[in-house]
């Protein structure tokens, strides 16, 4: 047994395969929601075809945002931090690569199959049954790549964020595999194994982990790899990361309930999400804090970083949208905002403000490295990018907390004699100006988007295949 340096390269294809496709998908799936959010100011863009009304379109956004764009985010980061902390190659490149062109043919199949209405009617879990299969295998897949990898690592201890990562991807898979619990009675239609009040639990319960661990834990993993890169500073605290951890995948699984306040739901379970849903707010902040903390000492990298305020940022607004949802979960609370925009308006302040921005600057970060570049081709651009992200945030998200407050007063309000002071019309009219900022927002944020890709575009054209294998080289101390 002797020791020697051991040359091996990190895979980086299937990285830059997916880096791409968030890209393409961030653009299709934000275009789309701002096509969406123009036919609630201007209804004659339903065209009075069913395959483009807003009720099919909806869930293609949904399906776009989160799994095309979020998860390919996920894919190429997780890829990329796995092998770069574990100082390892991808365990199997041909499984890799399948988790590639399954996820794609996943994606195609929503594209396709939404529009025409095929739809188990499960929130986020529209698919139907043979592209819920396919999602399945892909996914466990993916788990044998990324804990393959893990075990084949060169390190002795295994880094935090890879420890999102893993949750993220048990989590999902057995979400996945027990919500779509379901009998086909045909090639695209099944009916849940669930009934009633227990299937709506299951669905929730999907739901909300989907939100705690496809939108929150999985970019967890992003922000602790990304976050001390970009600052060039280690994590904050060790300690606290592993507290974050353990805390945060104990009470998030039961938090579901809060989605069914007021419903055929038993009483118990809906304080008990509730009661879960505000101690949730004490690990979701130590993980901000963390993360924010990282920075000391290199706040004044912000001046000229804007990659590293895109990381900031998206902290900032994970803060904001899980102060926000444990109030939203009290009980009191949820009966003005639920069914309003302000739900709405949430989602997005963790969605655009947390979920893309932490992926559009983790993705800055890293497609210059593997595609052998110093940095991406224009600084510029993605400080104006920046901004387009900021700007378009935050008109979306304020535009729907006037909307959902006014909407929740306006439905409550009563006359002396008990009947209502508003009809529905009324609060819809009084929401348009509101629908027409939102809009306008979206339309910021994938503006931006648009940049981004240029600016990609012309990173890669300045790459060159030769130069992009010498960046995936690494030496490895081994011993053979
Ligand atoms: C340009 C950016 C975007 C625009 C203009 C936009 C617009 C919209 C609109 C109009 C809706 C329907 C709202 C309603 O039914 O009243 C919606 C729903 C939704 N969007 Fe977006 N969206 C954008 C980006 C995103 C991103 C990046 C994500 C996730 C990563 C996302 C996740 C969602 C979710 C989860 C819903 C369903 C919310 C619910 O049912 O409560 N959106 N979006
Ligand atoms: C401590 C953290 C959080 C808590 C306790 C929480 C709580 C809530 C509550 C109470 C609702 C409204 C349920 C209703 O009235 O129907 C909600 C909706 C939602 N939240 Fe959060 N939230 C948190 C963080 C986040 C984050 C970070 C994101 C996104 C990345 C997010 C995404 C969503 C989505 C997509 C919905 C809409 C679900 C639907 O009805 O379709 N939440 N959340």
């Amino acid at each position: 047994m002797s020791t020697a340096i051991r040359p091996t390269a990190y895979n980086y294809k299937v990285v830059r395969q997916f880096a791409i496709m968030t890209v393409v998908w961030g653009i299709l799936g934000m275009g789309l929601g701002v096509f969406i959010a123009s036919q609630l100011v201007w209804p004659e863009l339903n065209f009075g075809l069913p395959w483009t009304t807003f009720g099919r379109l909806r869930p293609l956004h949904t399906n776009l945002v989160i799994f095309a764009f979020g998860g390919c985010a996920l894919f190429a980061t997780s890829y990329y931090v796995v092998q770069r902390t574990c100082q390892t190659r991808l365990i199997s490149d041909s499984l890799a690569a399948f988790t590639f062109w399954g996820w794609q043919a996943v994606i195609v199949g929503a594209i396709v199959t939404l529009p025409l209405g095929y739809t188990t009617t499960k929130e986020y879990a529209e698919l139907e049954w043979p592209l819920a299969i396919l999602l399945a295998i892909v996914w466990v897949t993916y788990g044998l790549v990324f804990f393959g990898t893990i075990t084949k690592r060169k390190t002795k201890h295994i880094y935090v964020g890879n420890w999102f990562y893993g949750a993220f991807i048990v989590v999902t898979a057995m979400l996945h595999i027990v919500n779509h619990a379901s009998l086909p009675v045909s090639f695209f239609k099944s009916y849940s194994a669930y009934a009633g009040a227990t299937d709506a639990m299951i669905q929730w319960w999907y739901g909300h982990n989907a939100v705690g661990f496809f939108l929150t834990t999985g970019f967890l993993g992003m922000m602790y790899y990304f976050v001390p890169k970009q600052a060039e500073r280690p994590i904050y605290s060790y300690r606290l990361s592993i507290v974050h951890f353990w805390a945060l995948i104990t009470l998030y699984i039961w938090a579901g309930p809060h989605h069914l306040h007021y419903t055929a739901l038993p009483d118990w379970a809906q304080s008990l999400g509730m009661a879960m849903s505000i101690i949730l707010l004490a690990p979701s902040w130590g993980g901000m804090i963390n993360g924010m903390m990282t920075l000391s000492g290199a706040w004044h990298k912000l001046r000229t970083d804007p990659i590293l305020r895109f990381l900031v940022v998206s902290l900032a607004f994970y803060g904001m949208s899980t102060f926000e949802g444990p109030m939203m979960a009290i009980k009191t609370v949820n009966s003005l905002s639920h069914y309003t925009d302000w739900t709405i308006g949430h989602v997005h302040a963790g969605a655009l403000g947390w979920v893309a921005m932490i992926s559009i600057g983790a993705l800055y970060h890293l497609i210059p490295k593997v595609f052998g570049r110093q940095q991406m081709h224009s600084i510029g651009l993605i400080n104006t990018h920046f901004w387009l992200a900021t700007i378009g945030t935050v008109l979306y998200i304020a535009s729907m907390w006037v909307n959902g407050i006014t909407q929740g007063l306006m439905w409550r309000a009563i006359n002396d004699d008990g009947t209502l002071t508003y009809s529905f019309v009324e609060a819809l009219q009084a929401s348009h100006p509101g629908f027409i900022v939102r809009a306008l927002g979206g339309a910021f944020f994938a503006t931006g988007m648009l940049i981004m890709a240029y600016n990609v575009f012309r990173t890669v054209r300045a790459s060159n295949p030769a130069e992009a294998e010498a960046a995936a080289q690494i030496a490895v101390v081994g011993a053979h």
